[in-house]
């Protein structure tokens, strides 16, 4: 269920949840460009097409994370050592966290914590059936702000927060600082933190990996509008938009746009929404990081950094950091 039909479905809390939302929709596209969170990308169908995106030969992180952690994982029991809570932040086909789990050394308990429910819950089963005695307490959360975190009946020797994907790129800078603060806050003193990290690298390459030949990253980017004309009633027709993925070298990013191919308008919530032909609503950034960018980025959030993995071509990075104080 998406992010919006699950808070249609919640008769309780919608009402002022979605009015936000709504409120919050609005406002990025009246703004200057125009923008959709890219929350909003991930209804069933989004979900589906990120799946493929993930498989695309051009798009090179899955991946090389993949390879990363498969070709370092020794290295990376060692340094978490025993008996670990893992708290993955944004949970969403948990096989990273299944990889890392087979990986670990006597894990004591899985905590995925996304602000979607159902799909959470499910994927957490999925789990117990492979680690019958690991302790998985999904949360239901907004991980941007400090959540509670369950407690086990095994305590865990320290906290791991996961994030891998880079998902962290698509926050803009000051956001991703904030996020990595909310993590040292969860992991604890005494936690640590592996994060896949995206690398600044040539245009060319970045560039091809969200302006995909088979046109996957195209129906995932334009189904943003199909899912806001479901979830609230919008009229945008996807035949008047087109993607393009650019890069913005001064901010080391890619900039998923959908650009009106007409003049025309869009009716949200009896509010009209102009269009000229050429205008871009921003979908999205992904920022790409240097080591040290990132490096620094985690130490002003109160992070130590310890040890960066890369892949031979240095595409990817997997950062490990703890928090000592
Ligand atoms: C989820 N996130 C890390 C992806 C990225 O590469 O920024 C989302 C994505 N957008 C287009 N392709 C993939």
């Amino acid at each position: 269920m998406s992010l919006l039909a699950e808070k249609t479905a919640n008769v309780a809390t919608a009402d002022g949840m979605l009015r936000e939302e709504i409120g919050e929709i609005i406002a990025g596209l009246s703004a200057s460009p125009k923008r959709i969170e890219p929350k909003y990308f991930y209804d069933q169908n989004g979900s589906e097409l990120f799946d493929r995106i993930c498989t695309l030969p051009e798009y090179y992180p899955t991946r090389t994370e993949r390879s990363i952690m498969r070709d370092n994982m020794d290295e990376i029991t060692r340094l978490v050592g025993p008996r670990a809570a893992l708290i993955e932040f944004g949970a969403g086909s948990n096989i990273k966290a299944r990889q890392l789990l087979r990986g670990l050394e006597s894990p004591v308990a899985y905590v995925p914590v996304e602000i979607s429910g159902e799909y959470l819950l499910e994927q957490a089963n999925d789990l117990k059936a492979e680690f019958p005695s690991l302790s998985v307490k999904p949360v239901v959360a907004d991980f941007t702000k400090p959540f509670d975190l369950p407690t086990h009946e095994d305590v865990p020797e320290r906290n791991l927060v996961f994030f891998p994907g880079s998902t962290i790129g698509n926050f803009e800078v000051d956001e991703a600082e904030s996020l990595l603060r909310v993590m040292k806050h969860e992991a604890r003193i005494g936690g640590a933190l592996l994060i896949g990290v995206d690398l600044v690298k040539d245009i060319e390459r970045v560039t091809a990996a969200y302006n995909d030949q088979q046109g996957v990253t195209a129906a995932f980017n334009l189904n943003v509008l199909d899912h806001l004309n479901e979830g609230i009633g919008a009229n945008f027709r996807r035949n008047l938009f087109r993607h393009k993925a650019v890069y913005d070298k001064e901010h080391n990013r890619i900039e998923m746009r959908l650009i009106a191919t007409a003049d025309h308008s869009v009716d949200l919530q009896k509010k009209a929404i102009d269009f000229a032909a050429g205008e871009h609503i921003v979908t999205e950034y992904s920022h790409k990081y240097t080591i040290d960018g990132f490096r620094s980025l985690a130490e002003r959030a109160g992070w130590t950094p310890r040890h960066c993995w890369v892949d031979v071509d240095n595409l990817f990075s997997v950062h490990y950091l703890t928090s000592e104080a």
